[in-house]
């Protein structure tokens, strides 16, 4: 196939080499959805000490001296299918802990940390790596913010650079002190390009910069320009209205599928779900006449776990059952527990990080609890969808765009997919899970919403041709 053109992309973490959420997912899964339709793509990310094993099996293609108090070296070539870069700065990535933060706490030198993979980023473009020249650097997130920054302060070398935001809430703030040591011009210290608030944020400095900034659903895009979802950024974004557009994840759907699971299923035959329903169950102990909830997530205010201690007995009562997998707050979690001390048999609770146990929660479920108060796109109401174990969720962020609520006129034309609540609050949610108890019920209707989950295309095609659309644009 003809190569389209070269993609730079440069993030903080990668699915298979290093997690905490869904921006690890949609980092690894892009290239292999964009290589389909042309695009040659390399991920540069820092060589944490989790990562520092691999380096063996990989070669030098770069070396730069006093990157932010020490020398550093990249060092790239394939894992697992991916064309990977890994930033080997010993001072800055060789760290017990994970990649944001220690047993302390949030690394204290953060900004310098990802500065300098911003930094060596925008160098490694504007020059070539090896003979690979790419057309454009896609930077996600605050973490690599300053790479756009360092581009379009430092010249760019022809090199163009879009900015995706994974979420909003995470800014790279650093004081102004900072701004000579994270090596930015002085001048443009005002509100207009790097000022924020007084101090400084990479994710501004990125959203200034770039050429194009995309966010990760189109309902995100248009909240991001409002104050209650932009989180400060609101006047920034808006300012950039023109260049800013929204591209929905996919997900990668050769690991997302009942199909593939121990017990399996399809749209044609549920026959399947039953029985991990009836195993997972068994083996944890439940015994649940009405709807099942599966929840896997991170444990934080963002998600509306605080809203589960509050509903969740009134959907117990109503014949419910929860089996929850996640970590995160010590409180979040602590209520969690209490959940499952206080309904044995309805609720169980297991708190931690575990890849294989959240397949079969989306196996076993009816449906997937998602009550998020600001959702940039969200993964796992997908994963419900792909597993028909429908997706409640708030509507919100990317939530809404991938969800079909099963209103009186959606049930009437046969397009429901899930239940979508709003406001995001005690009273709307424990409203949708009453719907749900209800919907459950009536069996007919139940089936059509789960047989249309099944069918809502969540793969990575429509997502790898819009980014392939923009990048052209941006060559163009
Ligand atoms: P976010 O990135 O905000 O956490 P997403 O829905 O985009 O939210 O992605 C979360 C990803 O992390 C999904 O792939 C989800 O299955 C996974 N995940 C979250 N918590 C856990 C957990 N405790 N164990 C296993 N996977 C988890
Ligand atoms: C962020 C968001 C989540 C999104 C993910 C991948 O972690 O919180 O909504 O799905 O990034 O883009």
């Amino acid at each position: 196939m003809q190569v389209r053109g070269r993609v730079l992309s440069v993030a903080s973490e990668c699915v298979p080499l290093i997690k905490t959420g869904g921006l690890a997912d949609v980092v690894g899964a892009l290239p292999g959805a964009l290589a389909k339709v042309g695009w040659d793509m390399r991920v540069l990310m820092p060589a944490y000490r989790a990562l520092r094993a691999r380096l063996d099996d990989l070669d030098e293609v770069w070396f730069e001296q006093n990157l932010f108090g020490g020398d550093a070296r990249v060092m790239a070539g394939e894992i697992d299918g991916l064309q990977v870069m890994l930033l080997d700065a010993p001072h800055l990535y060789d760290r017990e802990g994970g990649p944001y933060s220690g047993p302390g706490g949030d690394w204290f030198d953060n900004a310098r940390r990802f500065a300098a993979l911003s930094w060596v980023a925008a160098r490694m473009a504007r020059d070539g790596i090896d003979g690979w020249k790419p057309d454009i650097l896609h930077a996600h997130d605050w973490q690599a913010g300053f790479a756009s920054a360092y581009l379009y302060y430092g010249g760019s070398g022809g090199v163009a650079s879009v900015l995706t935001i994974h979420n909003i809430a995470f800014q790279g703030w650093a004081p102004a002190q900072a701004l000579v040591d994270l090596r930015l011009p002085p001048d443009q210290f005002y509100p207009g390009a790097l000022e924020y608030y007084g101090g400084l944020s990479s994710l501004k400095a990125g959203l200034v910069c770039a050429d194009r900034i995309t966010t990760v659903s189109p309902n995100y895009a248009a909240e991001l320009m409002r104050p209650e979802f932009g989180m400060g950024m609101e006047g920034v974004i808006a300012q950039r209205a023109s260049v800013v557009s929204g591209i929905l994840n996919g997900v990668d759907t050769g690991v997302w599928s009942p199909a593939v699971e121990p017990m399996p299923y399809s749209v044609k035959s549920l026959k399947g779900k039953a029985a991990n329903r009836a195993a997972f169950c068994a083996e944890m102990g439940l015994d649940v006449p009405g709807p099942l909830a599966v929840l896997v997530s991170r444990l934080t205010d963002q998600k509306g776990i605080d809203l589960l201690e509050t509903c969740i007995p009134d959907f117990i009562a109503g014949g419910g059952g929860l089996a929850v997998l996640g970590s995160g707050d010590a409180l979040l979690e602590a209520a969690m527990r209490r959940l499952e001390a206080r309904f044995p048999g309805r609720v169980s609770v297991r708190i931690g990080y575990d890849e294989a146990y959240s397949h079969r929660l989306f196996a076993a479920g009816d449906a997937v609890l998602v009550p998020s108060r600001f959702e940039p796109c969200g993964l796992t109401q997908m994963y419900g969808l792909a597993y028909g174990t429908v997706p409640l969720v708030s509507s919100v962020g990317g939530l809404a765009d991938t969800v079909i609520h099963a209103s009186p006129a959606a049930l009437t034309a046969g397009v429901a997919t899930g239940i979508v609540f709003h406001p995001v609050d005690a009273t709307g949610f424990g409203l949708a899970l009453r719907q749900l108890v209800q919907l459950y019920a009536s069996k007919a209707q139940w089936a059509q919403v789960q047989k249309n989950a099944m069918k809502q295309p969540v793969g990575w095609e429509a997502s790898a041709a819009a980014y392939a659309a923009l990048y052209a644009e941006m060559l163009a």
